[in-house]
């Protein structure tokens, strides 16, 4: 079961799925870095751990139907079956949703549906909520609104900081994400 991850930052979340597959911890192979931004760091990361990389400019493309169109091809070339997303700053539009109809998943630093979008732990932060967390959730064609697979909570204490939050919040993204992405390339598995 191939994947590809989705990402265009530094990265943390695309490096603990590669460390949980080479663990033995993830019963899925990471082929391809899909990357809308060439210099991010995660490339790097990507090209060091010999990771296949499509990176892409956005603007040099006329639409985006013109870049998904590609990104498709990639997918296909590289045999893979599901896309995790792992904070790829970007819509998902019609090309990829309808050739991966079910298969894309995204990992959102909230408890949802609360703070979608940018900055989700900014806002959790300003809001002054007790209780924040985690999403794991099927991406449709909304900003943060698919069909949810799992979630985790975190307290936000009064000796916190939005950096400990911070903190706090990666580790559980980064130990939550493999074990949703070992279940369900699990299930695919038994579906066959
Ligand atoms: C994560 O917090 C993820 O939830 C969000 O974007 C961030 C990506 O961080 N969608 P990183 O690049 O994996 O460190």
């Amino acid at each position: 079961k191939k994947i590809a991850v989705f990402a265009s930052g530094s990265g943390s979340n695309f490096e603990a799925i590669v460390r949980a597959e080479q663990e033995g911890r993830l019963d899925a192979a990471v082929s391809l870095l899909v990357c809308d931004k060439p210099q991010a760091a995660v490339v790097r990361k990507a090209e060091a751990l010999n990771i296949p990389v499509f990176s892409f400019l956005p603007k040099q493309y006329d639409s985006k139907q013109a870049f998904e169109t590609e990104i498709v091809q990639e997918l296909e070339q590289h045999s893979i079956s599901f896309v995790f997303l792992a904070g790829y700053m970007r819509l998902i539009g019609s090309v990829l949703l309808q050739a991966f109809e079910g298969r894309i998943i995204n990992i959102h630093p909230s408890l949802l549906p609360a703070f979608p979008g940018k900055d989700a732990i900014g806002q959790a932060w300003e809001a002054g909520v007790k209780i924040t967390g985690v999403t794991i959730h099927y991406v449709d064609e909304g900003m943060d609104t698919g069909r949810i697979i799992a979630q985790e909570a975190v307290n936000i204490r009064r000796t916190d900081s939005k950096e400990t939050l911070t903190n706090a919040i990666q580790a559980i993204e980064h130990r939550l994400y493999p074990e949703v992405i070992d279940e369900l390339a699990g299930k695919l598995e038994r579906s066959f």
